[in-house]
């Protein structure tokens, strides 16, 4: 038994230079915000990130991402669990820029018990965890389809062949066909028109699971797009240096016999 491997979603920034769309930024975090975050934390992101150059909010007439009213508002939505400084008692309070996403649960195991036994892992740094990353992501969640006649599942599992698992020991069919892919606690999150996107692009399952997956790309290295521009620059140097050093070593040597 082996998972089938993943769907391309054909992103932007799987190449070298390849940087991540914006629109598809914020459809992606609009998904992350109305679906994810009800049962997976990003405990390492801050909503401040989310105004950077790169990011889904970035603006380039805000002072600072802190200062972003994207930023702000989204921000100012979410409430924070904090300790009062006069009293000592906590608190909930709206949240501000420098603020980390929220946790949708208390501690782990509340996370667990709500969901079978299984704790949503945190999607901070999800598609460096897994291999096949954005692709893997956005095939896993458009995935799921009927487990085929002959596959026992059990109960609280879901059947998705782009899931990690040996179905062998489930599979009363043909031993030399058993089914790919894995059982998985999460049940099919996503159905068609779930989320309205302010861009007007139709919210399918596939355009839904590809944008959530960008998302999660981009917030697992914010710095990515920085670094290649960086890169873009030191190459654009080198180039200009060779020539450079190529012309100056012509002239040099000229007259030398
Ligand atoms: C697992 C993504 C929504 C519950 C996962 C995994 C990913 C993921 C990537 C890891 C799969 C693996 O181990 O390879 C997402 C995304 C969501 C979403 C992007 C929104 C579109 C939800 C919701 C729930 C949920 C709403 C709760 C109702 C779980 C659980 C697991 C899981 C319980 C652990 C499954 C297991 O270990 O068997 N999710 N998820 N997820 N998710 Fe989600």
């Amino acid at each position: 038994g082996e998972a089938k491997h993943p769907r391309s979603g054909g992103f932007s920034f799987e190449s070298p230079f390849g940087t991540h769309d914006q629109a598809q930024l914020q459809r992606g975090y609009k998904v992350y915000r109305e679906v994810c975050s009800v049962c997976h934390s990003m405990d390492l992101l801050s909503f401040r990130t989310l105004g950077e150059r790169g990011g889904p909010f970035y603006d380039s007439h805000a002072a600072s991402p802190a200062e972003n009213r994207f930023v702000r508002a989204i921000a100012a939505e979410a409430q924070i669990a904090d300790i009062d400084t006069e009293t000592g008692e906590p608190i909930m309070r709206p949240g501000i820029a420098a603020d980390r996403f929220p946790s949708p649960w208390p501690n782990r195991t509340a996370g667990a018990a709500a969901n079978g036994g299984a704790y949503p892992p945190d999607l901070s740094v999800m598609t460096k965890a897994r291999a096949g990353g954005a692709d893997y992501i956005y095939s896993l969640l458009s995935g799921y389809v009927d487990p085929p006649a002959g596959l026992r599942v059990g109960v609280g599992q879901y059947y998705n062949p782009y899931m990690a698992g040996d179905m062998t020991p489930f599979w009363d069919g043909d031993p030399d066909k058993v089914p790919y892919g894995g059982f998985i606690a999460m049940p099919p999150v996503l159905s068609d028109g779930q989320v309205t996107f302010d861009d007007g692009t139709v919210a399918s399952v596939d355009q839904m699971a590809k944008d959530v997956a960008a998302f999660i790309s981009w917030a697992s290295d914010p710095r990515a797009t920085e670094r290649k521009q960086t890169g873009m620059g030191v190459l654009a140097f080198l180039a200009i240096f060779a020539g450079l050093t190529y012309a100056s070593y012509r002239k040099i040597w000229k007259n030398v016999a």
